[in-house]
């Protein structure tokens, strides 16, 4: 659903961006100042924040639009440096919204933290012992972390993997203890860290064992989400291509990145554009949701790709994806990070779960986006259009110059630096530029 707000939001400038989104009811004034001084983060907050600070790394904040999600309509921001990821993100979920829209699953969010024992004199009795102490080892897991549980969550269950020696490669055995935590909404990093170290000592008393580290797992396989589309054939067609054709050649991309980890990993980093675009603006752990998509892109043995799209009985495209999001929506930088404040009050999300549909819908629409270009008109078109504005920038353009040159560019069979400098040089009526 394409509001009024929305028209020709890519021609406008950011002020007139800005005061789209205030009639449109999404900024207030307040934000809108902020906006405008441009979501500073204040030095003494960032040397606060990390060792040896010495300044901050600023990064292009826009928004893509027509997310249209679980019936919600949604402005999603995105922090990033490509040219062409928000505009993807926002051609793709503009024809899945026309098709009414995503739909996500949130089954549970559950995280998972690890002990790793080594020297375990028996195993197998280990692995009976800590099952049939389970509820001992979650009361000393709470106690580590009480104010979780006075909120509602806590260790809810105990899960054990005995991991083999590798005698070849000379590893030893390992017994893992797994917790699995209930974080509410924060992402937990620091109360499962707490809790798996608050159990050790329990479980080298339980098992005789010896304690090598205990330490969240990124690999959040109790916290998935699942975003989905089904979008009729005939919103598809592109240029000489029927809305059939580009269906079908939208399933053989996927297809082909199912068989092919050399092509998967490029589909996924497609995915990732828009994926760790909107981790990032929300002030969430972005090499923690790339860590996890990635190996859960593994979990067959294989390398593949994260999304499938497939033909519906009546020949609409079915578009899937589902990937681990242990994402917050408060902790960390979060409740104090200017644009991550700002991220959460553009979307107005209300819970993790929320955030978890709009970031799986992202990634959906960031894919679909990428496949279907590659399917039709090639990548090129698209990106090198908007690359023309940076490239025109890394050619010395300034003010006006950086528009007539992108301009120019876009007419040009080979768009490089080299022949943006000699462009740019003929704008300004000289030969060279330094
Ligand atoms: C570029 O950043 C992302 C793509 O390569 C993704 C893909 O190939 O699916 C266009």
């Amino acid at each position: 659903m394409e509001s009024n707000y929305l028209q020709k939001f890519y021609d406008k400038t950011p002020d007139e961006r800005i005061t789209a989104l205030q009639s449109a009811g999404i900024l207030d004034e307040e934000a809108i100042a902020n906006l405008q001084e441009g979501l500073k983060l204040p030095q003494e907050i960032a040397d606060n924040m990390i060792e040896n600070q010495l300044s901050t790394y600023e990064l292009p904040y826009g928004v893509a639009l027509n997310f249209l999600i679980d019936g919600k309509d949604y402005v999603v921001p995105m922090a990033i440096e490509e040219p062409s990821v928000i505009a993807a993100a926002s051609a793709g979920a503009k024809i899945i919204a026309k098709a009414g829209g995503f739909r996500t699953t949130i089954q549970k969010r559950v995280m998972i933290g690890q002990v790793a024992l080594k020297n375990v004199p028996d195993s197998v009795a280990a692995e009976q012992l800590i099952l049939s102490h389970e509820e001992n080892i979650l009361q000393a897991a709470n106690a580590a972390h009480p104010s979780i549980v006075k909120r509602g969550g806590g260790a809810r269950r105990v899960s054990v993997r005995i991991l083999p020696a590798d005698d070849v490669e000379g590893i030893p055995a390992f017994l893992v203890v797994h917790l699995h935590v209930e974080t509410l909404e924060a992402m937990g990093a620091n109360i499962i860290n707490t809790m798996m170290e608050g159990v050790i000592p329990y479980l080298e008393r339980l098992t005789g064992g010896e304690a090598l580290m205990g330490i969240l797992s990124n690999y959040a396989t109790d916290c998935l989400a699942t975003a989905e589309c089904r979008i009729p054939a005939a919103l598809l067609a592109k240029g000489e291509f029927s809305g059939d054709e580009v269906r079908d050649r939208l399933i053989e991309a996927y297809q082909f990145a199912y068989v092919d980890p050399y092509r998967a990993v490029t589909n996924n980093k497609g995915i990732m554009n828009g994926i760790d675009a909107i981790v990032l603006a929300s002030g969430n752990d972005w090499r923690a949701i790339s860590a996890g998509a990635h190996a859960y892109a593994s979990r067959s043995g294989q390398y593949r790709s994260l999304t499938s799209w497939k033909k519906a009985e009546n020949g609409d495209l079915l578009g899937s994806l589902t990937l681990p999001l242990p994402i917050g929506a408060v902790g960390g930088s979060i409740n104090f990070h200017p644009a991550a404040k700002m991220t959460k009050e553009i979307l107005g999300y209300r819970s993790a779960s929320e955030l978890e549909s709009i970031i799986a819908s992202v990634g959906l629409a960031q894919n679909f986006s990428a496949i279907k270009a590659l399917v039709t008109e090639g990548i090129q078109k698209g990106h090198m259009g908007l690359h023309s504005r940076s490239l025109a920038i890394s050619a010395g353009a300034v003010g006006q110059e950086i528009e007539q040159l992108s301009q120019l560019l876009k007419g040009e069979k080979n768009m490089n630096l080299a022949t943006a400098q000699s462009l740019l040089a003929q704008i300004r009526g000289a030969d060279t530029v330094d």
